[in-house]
């Protein structure tokens, strides 16, 4: 039995799978089970932003594994504080709740809204249509996408969706029941969809005038992967939490939860807890994560990568009619095209250039930060040749 065969056999389809099994990776290439190599502008969907098997994290975690593998959270460990401190340190001086992915991370925030509400009975959440927030039953209903709750009901009640970039849309929501705002400060399953210049700070200004807490859920956006340490601060708007998770521990799966120090105790001892949360390989990847992006000047590369794809996309555009829009913020590239995208993906994929489409036009990529700018070259020749030949 080969590997999809034993798939077939004993692991339950809710994916969409390539027919491709892949055995190893380093930094932005990738190689299948055939000796296939594949340069990846879609590094584990965002998770591997330092690019595969990143010798630092893979050292730090390493060492790590010979000392301690697990302890639950009733004890103190210390990389776990480390990493708290660092994640504090790099925005916006606030505590850290730990746990293993983006929707837990969103989950904790969504326990945290609502208990920080209690004293004024407060309950409901502003989520936006087209975001992308996770698949446990809360999170999927913030997700404001019919194709993602379709048979789930009845859903968590309490969310309301507003439009993205739109403020009137949210101060039509906004009533005394309302809690909080709740958004992907840029959409990235959504298309890479960058808010108009002034929302954010409008949302800011709703949130203040009606005591709602604004919350960013950064676990696309988050850890450098635009530049800066965290999207809000390229957007200049923070807010009173955000959660985390993708690539903040180098590829290793974990999220966090980080809310302002003044409120963090509102997620109250005894009401939320992660078995695997903040452990000990996670930490030590996490820390090694953010050393080896300021050691190696990597939000600075993320910038130079944006401007290079941003460039490239734009020759392409004057080469071809396919593309309608090109949406860049540090190595979150979107090229919305006119047409279905998948022939993109695919002809890109034969040629050894991983990438993805999202919502059938929009052409996503993700590459690592510290992708250079001959493997840059090299992914965007292939992507190039593949759109601007493309015969409708
Ligand atoms: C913005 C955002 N939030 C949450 C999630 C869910 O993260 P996870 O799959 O780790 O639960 C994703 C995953 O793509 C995401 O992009």
């Amino acid at each position: 039995m080969n590997t999809i065969e034993r798939f077939d056999r004993y692991v339950i389809p809710n994916y969409t799978r390539y027919p491709v099994t892949l055995v190893r990776g380093e930094g932005s290439y990738i190689w299948s089970d055939e000796g296939k190599r594949y340069i990846d502008f879609f590094p584990g969907w965002g998770c591997d932003m330092l690019g595969h098997c990143p010798p630092k994290v893979v050292k730090a975690i390493q060492d790590q594994l010979e000392k301690l593998v697990h302890v639950p959270n009733s004890w103190y460990m210390e990389q776990q504080g480390i990493w708290a401190e660092m994640l504090s340190e790099r925005s916006f001086g606030g505590k850290a709740f730990f746990c293993n992915s983006g929707a837990e991370a969103n989950e904790a925030a969504i326990k945290f809204i609502r208990l920080h509400q209690v004293p004024k009975g407060r309950y409901k959440i502003i989520t936006f249509e087209g975001s992308f927030h996770g698949r446990t039953l809360a999170t999927t209903t913030a997700t404001a996408q019919a194709k993602y709750q379709a048979g789930l009901g009845p859903l968590v009640p309490g969310f309301m969706y507003a439009k993205f970039g739109d403020l009137d849309s949210v101060r039509e929501l906004v009533d005394e029941e309302t809690a909080a705002i709740f958004i992907e400060p840029i959409q990235g399953e959504g298309g890479i969809r960058i808010p108009p210049e002034g929302f954010l700070q409008g949302l800011r200004q709703i949130c203040d005038e009606n005591d709602l807490l604004l919350h960013f859920d950064e676990v696309q956006t988050g850890c450098g992967r635009t530049g800066y340490w965290f999207a809000y601060q390229k957007f200049g708007v923070t807010p009173d939490s955000m959660s985390l998770a993708k690539a903040i521990s180098g590829g290793a799966a974990a999220g966090a939860f980080l809310a302002r120090a003044d409120i963090a105790h509102d997620l109250k001892r005894g009401m939320h807890a992660s078995t695997f949360g903040g452990n000990p390989i996670a930490a030590a990847g996490g820390i090694a994560t953010i050393q080896m992006i300021e050691e190696e000047h990597l939000l600075e590369n993320a910038k130079k990568i944006e401007n290079y794809f941003r460039q490239r996309a734009e020759q392409m555009q004057q080469k071809c009619s396919l593309i309608k829009d090109i949406r860049c913020a540090g190595t979150m590239i979107g090229i919305e095209l006119n047409v279905e995208g998948a022939f993109a993906v695919k002809e890109c994929m034969e040629r050894g250039l991983l990438i993805n489409c999202t919502h059938n036009v929009v052409i996503r990529m993700l590459p690592a930060i510290n992708l250079t700018m001959d493997q840059a070259k090299e992914g965007l020749d292939i992507l190039e040749d593949v759109i601007v030949n493309h015969q409708a």
